[in-house]
């Protein structure tokens, strides 16, 4: 028989741990009036205790954001595509979302040089659905073997606790994939006023699988129905001395006020036989399909202000490898690694059952054998915990196998063959008006004449002279370097 507790302590009463009421919470126990504090006050013990474990792990990167609730609204049947349910028309889907800085510890300003995550976390009637991208279209590397090494340079030094450029250039400079992307990072849209701001992007490309089992490549990309607009270099200092939470307090505003942003879906898509048809790698992150059309599949808006910081923006844990049927990691090398990597670092950062938290919990039921663990609070029931079984089969859809890739060549560990570093860089820029131009030099050269080893500056100036020489030349003559000396380092990087 369950034992039924009567509830003698209203709402709004206060209570210890175990529910039991509060007498007094202003004033610890003593020994007399002026004797020491007992250790047998268990309020004052209780409460000093959970006090001292408030702090979980920051993320070990993107630790500074902000989240908020909406839904997703599918409008565009692409069943001959996918057969994830969360695309049927007319389909409302709640969403969390969580946009974040990368570099900066939990509480740094939020208007960094950094790109901004854009980390959606669907709530599907076929399970979660997350899509952990940014603000840019592209990575700064390609390989997730590399990411490590990539986060070292960029984070605090691990002398000083401070930022800084000539460790990243030195990275940076041995990386000539990151031309694109630090040409990104560098213009004014790089510093997003606000997250409203902004568009989002998954990056790599995925496999959309309908339910005949054929696949597509696809890339997703969120429009801002907002627009796009940045902070000018010059305008940084006072913007980050005016308010240094401006992207949390503009959201929020933006949410309470009723002002609700929204974000169009749009898709990219290629046939798997159409991905050799590139000069550069199409499944590079380093790379935008620049002559692929975009459709427009859905539309995301945000509506509501968390009600608890901690147990929604901070307890929530996001994964690329979290997917539903119909679609699929590609064989992007990076998306590889962090298909490994986020579910690790959660369990580490929340432990093992971070998945039973409320804003992390599927709105569907979860059934299967994985059990125990610290703080377990799921509810699989019964002896039976393990598969097969006579005695209690859990059901396994066929239809939901993984699809199959066909494979070439042998095991290796080779870099890409067409890497084209350069040239979308260059293509970039040229997109970019004067002033536009003006601003990323300014911003880039500023960071640029922190780099005090030369070998290493003339390679970045390279780099960038390759990708366009008005815009290597400029930034020449803003880092005071010999531009004879840039072009003849160009010059020997090859055509690309
Ligand atoms: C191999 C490359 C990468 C690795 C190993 C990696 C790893 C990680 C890890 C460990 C976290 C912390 C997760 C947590 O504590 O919950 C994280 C967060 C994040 N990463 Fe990556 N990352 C990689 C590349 C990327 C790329 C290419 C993107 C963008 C497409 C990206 C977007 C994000 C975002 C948005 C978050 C924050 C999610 C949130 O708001 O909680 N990462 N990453």
């Amino acid at each position: 028989m369950a034992l039924v507790v009567s509830a003698t302590v209203y709402a709004g009463d206060m209570t210890r741990d175990n529910g039991s009421p509060v007498g007094d919470n202003e004033n610890s126990q003593t020994a007399g009036p002026e004797g020491p504090t007992l250790l047998q006050d268990s309020q004052l013990v209780e409460k000093l205790q959970r006090f001292d474990r408030e702090r979980i792990p920051e993320r070990v990167v993107h630790a500074r954001g902000t989240g908020a609730y909406g839904e997703f609204v599918a409008d565009t049947d692409i069943s001959d595509l996918t057969m994830a349910k969360v695309f049927i028309p007319g389909t409302h889907t709640p969403v969390f979302v969580r946009f974040s800085t990368v570099m900066g510890y939990r509480g740094s300003p939020e208007q960094a040089r950094d790109p901004r995550g854009f980390a959606t976390k669907f709530y599907t009637g076929q399970g979660n659905w997350d899509l952990v991208g940014i603000n840019w279209p592209i990575f700064f590397i390609r390989d997730a073997i590399k990411f490590p090494d990539f986060v070292h340079a960029n984070k605090p030094s691990a002398v000083t606790g401070v930022q800084d450029a000539n460790l990243a250039f030195d990275f940076f400079a041995h990386t000539p994939e990151a031309t694109n992307m630090l040409t990104h990072l560098y213009s004014d849209e790089g510093m997003p006023d606000s997250y409203r701001h902004m568009d989002g992007f998954g990056v790599h490309a995925f496999k959309f699988v309908n339910a005949q089992g054929e696949v597509h490549y696809v890339k997703f990309h969120w429009k801002s129905e907002q627009g796009i607009h940045g902070i000018r270099p010059q305008d940084l200092p006072g913007s980050i001395g005016k308010d240094w939470n401006l992207m949390s307090n503009d959201l929020y505003s933006a949410l309470k006020r009723g002002d609700d942003p929204k974000w169009d879906l749009y898709i990219q898509v290629l046939k798997p036989e159409d991905l050799d048809k590139f000069d550069y790698d199409a499944l590079d992150d380093t790379k935008v399909w620049t002559t692929v059309p975009e459709r427009k599949i859905g539309t995301l808006t945000l509506n509501r202000v968390p009600d608890n910081y901690f147990e929604t923006t901070e307890e929530s844990a996001f994964a690329p490898s979290r997917m539903v049927p119909g679609i699929e990691p590609s064989e992007d090398r990076m998306l590889q690694g962090r298909m490994f990597s986020y579910a690790d670092t959660q369990m580490y950062r929340l432990g093992p059952n971070f998945n039973d938290l409320p804003i992390n919990r599927p709105r569907v039921p979860v059934v299967n054998n994985n059990q125990d663990g610290a703080m377990n609070s799921g509810d699989r029931k019964g002896e039976v915990n393990y598969e097969p079984s006579t005695l209690n089969e859990i059901a396994q859809d066929p239809k939901y196998k993984y699809v199959q890739t066909p494979l070439k060549g042998t095991t290796q560990q080779a870099a890409i063959h067409k890497t084209l570093n350069f040239r979308q860089a260059g293509e970039y820029y040229e997109s970019l008006s004067s002033q536009e131009k003006a601003d990323l030099v300014t911003a880039l050269s500023a960071d640029l004449n922190h780099v005090t080893n030369d070998d290493n500056k003339y390679t970045m100036l390279s780099y960038f002279y390759k990708a366009d020489a008005d815009y290597g030349s400029r930034l020449a003559a803003a880092t005071h370097a010999d531009l004879s000396q840039v072009k003849t380092r160009a010059a020997a990087l090859g055509d690309n």
